[in-house]
């Protein structure tokens, strides 16, 4: 039988857990232990999350350390993955990666460009791979719009519309709620969106956002637009200041639209009857940890969710971070 690779997950928060369920049928990793500095994490098997809840996690041999130090001197696991608040993903990811391990770390890569660039370099010096679970990129809904893109199916793309608002993410006294460690709704909750923009069309000549901040100190309401030379109309809204939890993504063509609906596409024609695409099965976060295992196991790098692709989607967002603040159009280019 093939070699199983071994995987420790570092942050048993909300992530943390939605993560660990997601270990439990992966044809080639098993989950062998957890890290949280906060014991009482260990307590529950399942989190509630604005996704909602994570599922319960089979962690009965699992082994769970209060410390990376302690669990790397006890464990050989082949890859580490990371869901630490952002603002501590690269530290980990560059101790991880120098001494040995592969790297798949939540989003956002990181919270500044700098920390992004050092992700790489250590990761071509290492030889180890790096990836970081945008998990859009592996939601068979989010794929099915990219390929109707890809493909000319519908004819041309005249207008991309994306939405991701919630209430405040995380307790008062949360890490999310600081800009310097979460960088707001824009960088954390809007990044999704910003990565699809880019994973679909590339990286924009120009943004301009306008936002509001009342949550973490950075943009935690904003509207955005993406400009591309003779390509569609691009907006996406985020929010951490609303009632509840709320996301849209619709994509018109010239000869149809499509929208998400859980998961379900749904294709409206004007000559057709309307047609609902059911994408059910395996989630984006069961994908990426599966993907990025098989992209160890084969040696080859993850092309779909390339390092330099998720630091471009950080340089684009900290772009309509500025624009925000500075009330200015940001070229890209
Ligand atoms: N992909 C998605 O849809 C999605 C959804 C929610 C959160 N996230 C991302 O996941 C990451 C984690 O978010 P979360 O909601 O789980 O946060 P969280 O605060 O619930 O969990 C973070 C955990 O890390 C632990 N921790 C902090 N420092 C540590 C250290 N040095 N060593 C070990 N453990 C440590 C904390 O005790 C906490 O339990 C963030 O980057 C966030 O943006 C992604």
């Amino acid at each position: 039988m093939a070699k199983k690779l071994k995987a420790a997950l570092l942050g048993f928060g909300g992530m943390g857990h939605f993560h660990a369920t997601q270990y439990k049928d992966q044809p080639d990793c098993t989950l062998i232990a957890i890290c949280d500095v906060d014991r009482k994490k260990f307590e529950k098997l399942s989190a509630d999350i604005n996704l909602g809840n994570s599922g319960e996690a089979d962690l009965a041999s699992v082994h769970q350390y209060l410390s990376y130090e302690e669990m790397i001197r006890n464990e050989k696991p082949d890859l580490i993955d990371i869901c630490l608040p952002c603002h501590l993903h690269a530290e980990y990811a560059v101790r991880a990666m120098k001494e040995g391990f592969h790297v798949i770390s939540e989003k956002p890569m990181a919270r500044t460009l700098a920390q992004a660039d050092r992700m790489i370099r250590v990761s071509r010096e290492t030889g180890k791979q790096l990836m970081i679970a945008q998990c859009l990129r592996f939601e068979k809904t989010f794929n099915t719009l990219k390929q109707a893109y890809d493909s000319r199916k519908y004819g041309r793309l005249l207008r991309m519309d994306l939405r991701r608002c919630s209430g405040p993410a995380g307790t008062k006294t949360s890490w999310y709620r600081d800009v310097k460690c979460s960088g707001g709704a824009l960088l954390d909750l809007h990044l999704h969106d910003t990565d699809f923009v880019n994973y679909v069309l590339g990286t924009p000549d120009a943004v301009q956002t306008f936002g509001v901040t009342r949550v973490s100190g950075g943009i935690d309401d904003l509207m955005s637009t993406y400009f591309f030379a003779d390509g569609p109309i691009v907006n996406a809204e985020a929010s951490w200041c609303r009632a509840e939890w709320h996301t849209s993504s619709v994509m018109v063509f010239e000869k149809a639209t499509l929208e998400l609906e859980g998961t379900r596409v749904k294709i409206s024609r004007t000559d057709k009857p309307l047609e609902v695409l059911d994408c059910s099965g395996k989630n984006g976060y069961w994908s990426e940890i599966a993907y990025f295992v098989d992209c160890i196991l084969k040696n080859r790098k993850p092309e779909q969710c390339l390092p330099e692709s998720t630091r471009e989607s950080i340089r684009i967002a900290l772009a309509e971070e500025r624009s925000a603040l500075h009330g200015r159009k940001i070229p890209l280019k």
